[in-house]
């Protein structure tokens, strides 16, 4: 995804971490034209993501990453673009409180880590970089995949969950969460 300005100047790493400060990188903190071109490319990537799911709304916008306590990782490719860089896609996460229903149907309460939005740019899907970026969160979280929540995971999503992580859905949830198996196996809950 090309931007009319330098990706590396706004994201010098590859991989960055948003959170409600909106801060990449001491470039642009207090530097309000950087911060708005940062706030340009989580807009312009959560209706991306939003089209991509068919859904009637962005999920993820500069304004609600500013209001909520989640975060955003970003992936980007620092050389294509004449080496201007380009954003490969990115990954929203947060924590949130469930009520999840085990195998014996019981009501279980729960704060897990949530998948909340993810999505890689159209012309780059399945060359792994959805895959790299999963993979630097996990290890920034310290968390295994079959410990996590995912919000209503799109076909591709869960295809992508299958084949790199061997996960298959755990029981079928009253909410548009989805759980795998093991996942109550694994998670300490408080009931
Ligand atoms: N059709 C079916 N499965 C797909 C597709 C596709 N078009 N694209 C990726 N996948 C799955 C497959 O399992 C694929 O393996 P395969 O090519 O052997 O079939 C695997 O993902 C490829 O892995 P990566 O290359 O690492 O994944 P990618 O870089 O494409 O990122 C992602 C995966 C984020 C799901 C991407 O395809 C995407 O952005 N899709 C559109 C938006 C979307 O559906 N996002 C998930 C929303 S749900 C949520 O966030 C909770």
């Amino acid at each position: 995804m090309e931007f009319p300005f330098d990706i590396n100047h706004l994201f010098p790493e590859r991989f960055s971490i948003l959170d409600q400060t909106l801060v990449a990188g001491r470039k642009t903190a207090g530097m309000p034209h950087l911060q708005a071109n940062i706030e340009t490319v989580i807009d312009e990537l959560g209706r991306a993501s939003a089209k991509a799911q068919q859904l009637p709304a962005s999920i993820t916008s500069a304004s609600k990453l500013q209001s909520q306590k989640h975060q955003l990782y970003l992936l980007k490719d620092g050389e294509s673009n004449g080496g201007r860089g380009v954003v490969v896609g990115f990954l929203k996460v947060g924590y949130k409180k469930l009520f999840l229903l085990d195998r014996q149907g019981s009501h279980v309460e729960a704060e897990p880590l949530c998948i909340l939005d993810f999505y890689i740019a159209e012309n780059l899907q399945r060359y792994g970089y959805g895959r790299e970026l999963f993979e630097f969160m996990l290890q920034h979280k310290k968390l295994e995949p079959v410990l996590m929540a995912y919000d209503r995971p799109s076909p591709k999503f869960l295809s992508f969950l299958a084949k790199h992580y061997c996960l298959t859905p755990s029981v079928p949830q009253a909410n548009n969460f989805v759980v795998f198996e093991g996942f109550f196996v694994n998670i300490s809950v408080a009931q």
